[in-house]
């Protein structure tokens, strides 16, 4: 019998292998942070309220604006009664703003690791850090950062009688209280204020249970690193990290919180530094505010407060778009959108993901389809393509706790100019589009830097774009060029970039279909650029037009809008130049890295991060082990994905997703 009908437990086999696929490409970090419950300094009556729990509506009605308003009022009253220290600390901290200072502590349990990876866990921290704090300013902690403990943790009974002196203290101890934890780490005692039980609603006297800690100098952020291999880092293939936040102060900013980084991850044989780095940045940014349980404590600095302290809460953060979307409306995200796409639309929110969004339609990730190259995309993609945007640097300084340096942000190139519909369902399958593809052919990734296939994945609803390909896409890359007689005349190096074309040498038969192929180039002006085939001279290339090459048959096509613009970006000579890594610009290569710390491994390590240099890191290749399994069983994967997609409620789901690193 010849025919080649699947087993059906090989089919059952194959779906779960994609379920998989397209599981590890999910970030996490909304999962974790609402399993988190988040202390603040007020928690005697309030800090249910502040915990990752949603239970607000997305959209805000006026009235419930005044009601969060008021509990905010009610919330640092009751701080101010309860916790005369913070009272303090925020009248000083009116301050001028001044770069974060993130402190990271890492527990004991974490430091069995090896030389190897203890190094790359400590380049890709401070790098990270390092890029952080150039971009995002606080007003400063004065004195050493003393987190909070839970008063619903150590208390059994607290004085609940408005007009009583000691209301919203704790009356009784709770005797099997034992410490306060950050996402399974456990807080020293050092980090946390000490509490007392008052024994009397109105009387001073006290029993001391815990004095307090001596607190972290010079910290505005303490960042808890756990590394180990978590429950949910075996079960989410390639999950790199993840995060979440555990203590805000009576603004509702992020005081601390912890990353947990899956420790086999380090391990890995391919390893890479950049995009480690990246995903950091990432989870940084949803613990620091990014995150969809922070949207409505967000503060409006705008209106009466440009100095900062106590503005309002905003409320009104997120809404509903004409389509059924969820926007962010605030004010400097509107106008960087609308700088992005070139539209005065004033409706033009920045949307979130729905894919990954709740019942409300909140999520802490920006649509893909709209921002994709985002930092803040529920997907990274190779990190030469990722952006430190705009977007998401204008909502980091709409929390209201930030200053962010926006001249620092990397300008996004999806969708530049493109206008107030880009990204839409309905036009990204228009084949005039310039960042969308139709069908599955060969082409260029939009920066033109590398080589691509036509792809969809999980997030774009069915749109496609030129995806890196797995092996070898770099145009910038000598060590791309191939051995073998290469008949479209291809040259590999720094100058590379990738061209549409179907060259191919005239003394061949052979011939090629129009593709994404690698030639030289150079810039002449905006918009204007000579390029170079093997073995020929330069040659003018107008953008738009399509241009003959003598000694080859067909034509090199010439591109429009990125290459030699504004946002063309350099060559990246390794990734530090490049994508997120161009974000310190020369800043970062002005610091003296021989005044770096030294950091060895001691159980209470803690280190300051000031600039250091980050660790070369060997290019490492993207494995595919189920696509080249699938390879021969073509017909099987797209019976199984269409069997996939009808259970799966049209989720498109390809079996591939080598840039779908665990977030
Ligand atoms: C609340 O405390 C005040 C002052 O201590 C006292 O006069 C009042 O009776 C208390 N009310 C209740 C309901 O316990
Ligand atoms: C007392 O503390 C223990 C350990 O932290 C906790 O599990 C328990 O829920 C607390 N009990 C009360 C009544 O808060
Ligand atoms: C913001 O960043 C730019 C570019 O790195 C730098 O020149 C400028 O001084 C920074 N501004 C502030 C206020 O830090
Ligand atoms: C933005 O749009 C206006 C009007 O549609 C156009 O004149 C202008 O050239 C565009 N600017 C950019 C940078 O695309
Ligand atoms: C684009 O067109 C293809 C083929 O007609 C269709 O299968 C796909 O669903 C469309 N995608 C979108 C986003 O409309
Ligand atoms: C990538 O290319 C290299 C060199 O051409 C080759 O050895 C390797 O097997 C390729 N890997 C994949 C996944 O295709
Ligand atoms: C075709 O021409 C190129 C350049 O002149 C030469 O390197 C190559 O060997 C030629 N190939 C054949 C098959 O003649
Ligand atoms: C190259 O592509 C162009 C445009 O699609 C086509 O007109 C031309 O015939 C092709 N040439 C060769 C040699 O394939
Ligand atoms: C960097 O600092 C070290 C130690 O202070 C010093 O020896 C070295 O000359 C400095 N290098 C530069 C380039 O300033
Ligand atoms: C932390 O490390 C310092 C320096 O090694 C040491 O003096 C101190 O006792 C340590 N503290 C704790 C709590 O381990
Ligand atoms: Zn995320």
């Amino acid at each position: 019998m010849l025919s080649p009908s699947p087993h059906p437990s090989l089919l059952l086999l194959l779906l779960l292998l994609l379920r998989l696929q397209s599981a590890c490409g999910r970030c996490v970090f909304d999962e974790v942070q609402r399993s988190v419950r988040v202390v603040t300094p007020s928690a005697g009556s309030t800090s249910s309220k502040n915990s990752g729990m949603d239970d607000s509506q997305t959209v805000f009605t006026a009235a419930e604006q005044a009601r969060s308003f008021h509990q905010h009022i009610r919330q640092t009253r009751g701080a101010s009664r309860q916790c005369l220290q913070s009272q303090r600390e925020m009248r000083q901290a009116t301050t001028d703003m001044a770069p974060i200072r993130i402190h990271t502590w890492i527990p004991q349990e974490s430091l069995t690791l090896s030389e190897v990876d203890r190094e790359r866990l400590e380049s890709a921290i401070k790098h990270t850090v390092s890029i952080v704090s150039s971009l995002l300013s606080v007003r400063r902690i004065p004195g050493p950062l003393l987190l909070s403990r839970d008063i619903n943790k150590y208390c059994k009974f607290i004085w609940r009688n408005t007009s009583a002196a000691n209301y919203n203290r704790c009356g009784r101890a709770n005797g099997s209280y034992r410490d306060e934890t950050c996402l399974d780490v456990v807080i020293p005692d050092e980090h946390l204020r000490g509490c007392a039980v008052f024994h009397h609603p109105d009387s001073d006297v006290r029993t001391e249970l815990r004095r307090d800690g001596v607190g972290l100098d010079d910290t505005d952020f303490l960042l808890y690193l756990h590394i180990q291999n978590s429950h949910r880092c075996s079960i989410e293939p390639g999950m790199l990290a993840y995060a979440a936040h555990c203590q805000a102060d009576t603004q509702g900013r992020p005081l601390a919180g912890t990353v947990v980084i899956c420790r086999e991850q380090l391990r890995q044989e391919r390893y890479r530094h950049d995009t480690t780095v990246q995903i950091l940045i990432h989870e940084l940014f949803h613990v620091l505010g990014f995150s969809r349980t922070l949207f409505r404590t967000w503060r409006d600095c705008y209106q009466t407060h440009p100095a900062g302290v106590g503005c309002p809460l905003h409320g009104w953060v997120t809404n509903l778009d004409d389509t059924g979307h969820v926007r962010i409306y605030t004010q400097s995200v509107v106008r960087a959108l609308q700088e992005h796409l070139n539209s005065t639309d004033h409706r033009l929110g920045a949307p979130l993901e729905n894919l990954d969004a709740d019942f409300r339609g909140l999520s802490s990730h920006w649509e893909a389809r709209i921002l994709l190259g985002s930092i803040m995309a529920a997907t990274l993609g190779e990190p030469s393509t990722v952006q430190i945007d705009q977007m998401t640097l204008a909502a980091l300084q709409d929390t209201g706790w930030y200053s962010v340096n926006r001249s620092r942000a990397q300008s996004l190139v999806w969708g530049q100019g493109e206008g107030a519909l880009f990204g839409s369902l309905s036009t990204c399958n228009d084949s005039t589009s310039f960042y969308f593809c139709t069908g599955s052919g060969l082409g260029c990734h939009y920066h033109h830097l590398h080589k691509g296939e036509c792809q969809s994945d999980p997030y774009l609803e069915g749109c496609r774009f030129y995806k890196p390909l797995a092996n070898a896409s770099e145009c910038w890359k000598e060590e791309n060029q191939p051995e073998s007689v290469d008949w479209s005349g291809e040259i590999y190096q720094s100058e590379s970039r990738c061209f549409f074309s179907n060259l191919s040498r005239e003394n061949t038969t052979h011939r090629v279909s129009v593709a994404g192929h690698c030639y030289r180039h150079r810039c002449t002006g905006r918009h204007r650029y000579l390029i170079q085939v093997l073995d020929t001279d330069w040659l003018d290339c107008p953008p738009g037009s399509a241009i003959e090459v003598p000694g080859y048959a067909g034509v090199v096509f010439c591109p429009e809008k990125i290459l030699c613009s504004q946002t063309d970006h350099a060559t990246p000579l390794n990734s530090q130049d490049h994508g997120i890594f161009s974000v310190l610009g020369s800043s970062f290569a002005d610091v003296n890295y021989s005044h770096a710390p030294h950091i060895t491994a001691k159980p209470n390590l803690t280190f300051d991060m000031d600039l250091l240099s980050p660790e070369p890191w060997e290019s490492a290749k993207v494995i595919v082990p189920i696509l080249l399994a699938l390879a021969s069983a073509l017909s099987l994967i797209i019976a199984v994905g269409a069997a996939y997609k009808a259970l799966h409620g049209g989720v498109r789901v390809h079996a591939e997703a080598p840039d779908l690193l665990g977030l």
